[in-house]
């Protein structure tokens, strides 16, 4: 049977892919921030998971608000980095699971969550940046990408998040193969891009965040989107994807690792890593 080990939450922001393709990890100026995910990739080597899912959203390179699915799965074979407006990066596809992706469309389905079916999907810093920072080598899993709608409103609520994340794990639970599993789930904290409160951070929420989502996530699933939009920057809300990671590991997990950063370009860069 298959079986969630665990999952991570982390930002994915897109500066930190530059870095990487430009092998910046060891300058003054990277380095403490590359380090911050030394622990999660020795977890990750010590634990070898064979599939990971990552729940992230696509700001534009492949979905875009012409046609927006609230959720989308990727059932496809492989999964190419798409074009974030300076051409593909130089990275591999990410390898995909069809047989473990179908079933978890078949499970959802049956759970009355409705995905968008997608046999084609190029992927963005939202998945790309996390995959770097998890395996900086080469990607030793397969994936399963699971977009979120965080851009175009209405975006899901945080207790919807939350729910898929339930469902998921539901599916895996009823896989029959003997897979070991991690959950990933990306998006900024605080952080705002645009407006008159662009460049605002919110460490007190982001920590809150933190947290609670080891402790008590199911107060998160009671944030409206607005108050975190408030509370921590419009494109804040992208916290609702960790919260799907969360919801489909046990209720009780026991944290490997923690580590945040503020400043990272214009966002708050967090990380958690959550055994079952
Ligand atoms: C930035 C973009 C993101 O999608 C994100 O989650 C954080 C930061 C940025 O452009 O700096
Ligand atoms: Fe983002």
């Amino acid at each position: 049977m298959a079986r969630v080990i665990g999952g991570i939450g982390t930002s994915h922001i897109p500066q930190v892919g530059v870095a990487f393709d430009r092998k910046l990890q060891e300058t003054p100026e990277w380095k403490p921030f590359f380090d911050g995910y030394v622990p999660a990739q020795q977890w990750l080597e010590r634990t070898r998971p064979d599939v990971a899912i990552v729940i992230y959203n696509d700001h534009g390179a492949d979905l875009f608000i012409d046609k927006m699915p609230t959720f989308a799965v990727g059932v496809a074979d492989a999964y190419p980095p798409g074009d974030e407006g300076w051409g593909p990066r130089p990275l591999p596809d990410a390898q995909g699971d069809p047989d473990l992706s179908w079933h978890i469309v078949e499970s959802l389905v049956e759970s009355e969550f409705d995905p968008m079916i997608a046999q084609e999907l190029a992927v963005d810093h939202g998945f790309l940046v996390p995959m770097n920072l998890l395996w900086p080598n080469e990607w030793p899993v397969r994936v399963v990408p699971i977009a979120i709608n965080v851009i175009q409103h209405p975006v899901p609520t945080a207790a919807r998040c939350w729910k898929l994340g339930k469902a998921l794990r539901a599916a895996i639970d009823a896989y029959p193969k003997d897979e070991k599993v991690v959950v990933i789930g990306t998006g900024g904290m605080s952080h705002q891009l645009h407006g008159e409160r662009v460049g605002f951070l919110s460490r007190t929420f982001d920590n809150y965040f933190l947290d609670k989502l080891e402790s008590d996530p199911q107060e998160l699933t009671r944030i409206t989107r607005r108050d975190y939009m408030d509370r921590a920057g419009a494109e804040a809300v992208e916290l609702i994807m960790w919260l799907a990671m969360r919801g489909a590991l046990d209720a009780r997990v026991r944290r490997v690792h923690r580590f945040y950063m503020t400043p990272v370009s214009l966002s708050s860069a967090g990380l958690i890593v959550l055994e079952n």
